[in-house]
């Protein structure tokens, strides 16, 4: 176990910590004088933190790279509103010291219930050439091994160990409340399978032993063309599979970004495909909602969200503040809760995005979806 974690930075500020880090990033960068110094982004399994070398930096500029694990000692305290380390000395850890969950986010719920759910689901679909296909994914060891753990993106949404699996269980449940609302429309197991497929490619897109990053194959490809060449591999071990559900899976799988811009070279073209693409952004976009909130617990107003393009209103905490403040006014006028409602202005200077940022995370969003 760390004896720290980036979470802890509250109860640690202007203190001297010992601790192990992974280096998300490292740059050398040149002082006014001319000399280098480092910037850092350090990780653990609680988040991310800002660090700098100042001195000494010959010393150790070549002891340590980025996605290696580290030991390092420094001063935490803030700058410009958040919390930073001032490295006093860093060196590179050995593997067999490290605890790889020590470093690596990971899914709050029990990932073997979470494939059991899924199991749940498929062992109840009515079509018998759907249940087998999901069937033989699902009992693929390394397909299995490897949709436990992966997350469901690299930073915008579930980016944790067993995101994907987390991601895709919670799309199921929305699509079994969904497609009751629509019984003549919608093949409840089309859908399914295809909430089941549409981000199984992640597994090889995305590399998440050390830290979350793309494969040279994810870089080049993205998930949706691997998940066609996997849609092809296991039909070839289903006797039988009618070829025009295979071409309704490819086509769940490709549109189910639902734009042009966002990677899907066709748009939903049924409403299997159209409530998919809806219900998966719908899910992602709630989880970041949800982690940024985690993230900033006490704001009312958070920083920019990078996956929303906009810094988000907490409704929770404005609504217990107004709550509260009505508890202690009974008598309050329409007009002055309305009064105090927070104007766009009380957003945090570094909340309110430019337009640079909006066009990167723009074709973040893209990649990640
Ligand atoms: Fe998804
Ligand atoms: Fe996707």
């Amino acid at each position: 176990m760390k004896e720290f974690y980036i979470c802890d930075c509250a109860r640690f500020e202007n203190q001297v910590v010992t601790t192990s880090f992974l280096v998300v990033s490292k740059q050398a960068k040149p002082k006014k004088s001319g000399e280098l110094y480092l910037a850092l982004t350090l990780a653990d399994r609680s988040g991310h933190l800002d660090a700098k070398m100042w001195d000494n930096v010959a010393d150790h500029i070549n002891s340590f790279e980025q996605d290696d694990f580290v030991k390092v000692r420094g001063l935490l305290n803030k700058f410009n509103g958040r919390f930073q380390l001032t490295v006093h000395k860093v060196r590179s850890m050995e593997e067999s010291e490290v605890d790889f969950a020590d470093y690596l986010p990971r899914t709050t719920k029990d990932i073997g219930e979470l494939w059991q759910t899924v199991r749940d689901f498929v062992d109840g679909f009515q079509d018998q050439h759907l249940q087998a296909l999901v069937r033989a994914f699902m009992a693929d060891p390394e397909i299995e091994h490897a949709y436990k753990n992966a997350p469901a993106a690299k930073t915008l949404h579930h980016a944790f160990i067993g995101g994907l699996l987390d991601h895709v269980v919670s799309l199921f449940k929305l699509c079994d409340l969904a497609c009751r609302n629509y019984p003549e429309t919608i093949n409840r197991d089309l859908l399914l399978t295809g909430a089941f497929l549409h981000d199984i490619g992640k597994i090889h897109e995305l590399t998440f032993a050390r830290s979350f990053t793309y494969t040279t194959r994810g870089q080049l490809l993205g998930h949706m063309i691997i998940e066609l060449e996997m849609l092809q591999q296991k039909i070839a071990q289903v006797p039988g599979f009618p070829s025009e559900y295979k071409t309704l899976i490819e086509h769940l799988i490709i549109s189910h970004h639902g734009k042009y811009e966002f990677g899907s070279p066709k748009m939903p073209m049924f409403p299997e495909a159209l409530m998919l693409h809806y219900l998966d952004d719908l899910d992602s976009k709630m989880e970041s909602m949800r982690a940024h909130f985690q993230r900033e617990p006490g704001a009312e107003w958070t920083t920019y969200n990078a996956s929303l393009a906009r810094p988000l209103l907490n409704s929770k905490n404005f609504l217990e503040k107004i709550q509260a403040e009505n508890g202690r006014a009974p008598a309050v006028q329409p007009d002055a809760v309305q009064a105090d409602a927070v104007e766009p202005e009380a957003v945090q200077p570094e909340a309110v995005r430019s337009d640079n940022v909006l066009e990167s995370s723009k074709a973040a969003a893209a990649k990640e979806k």
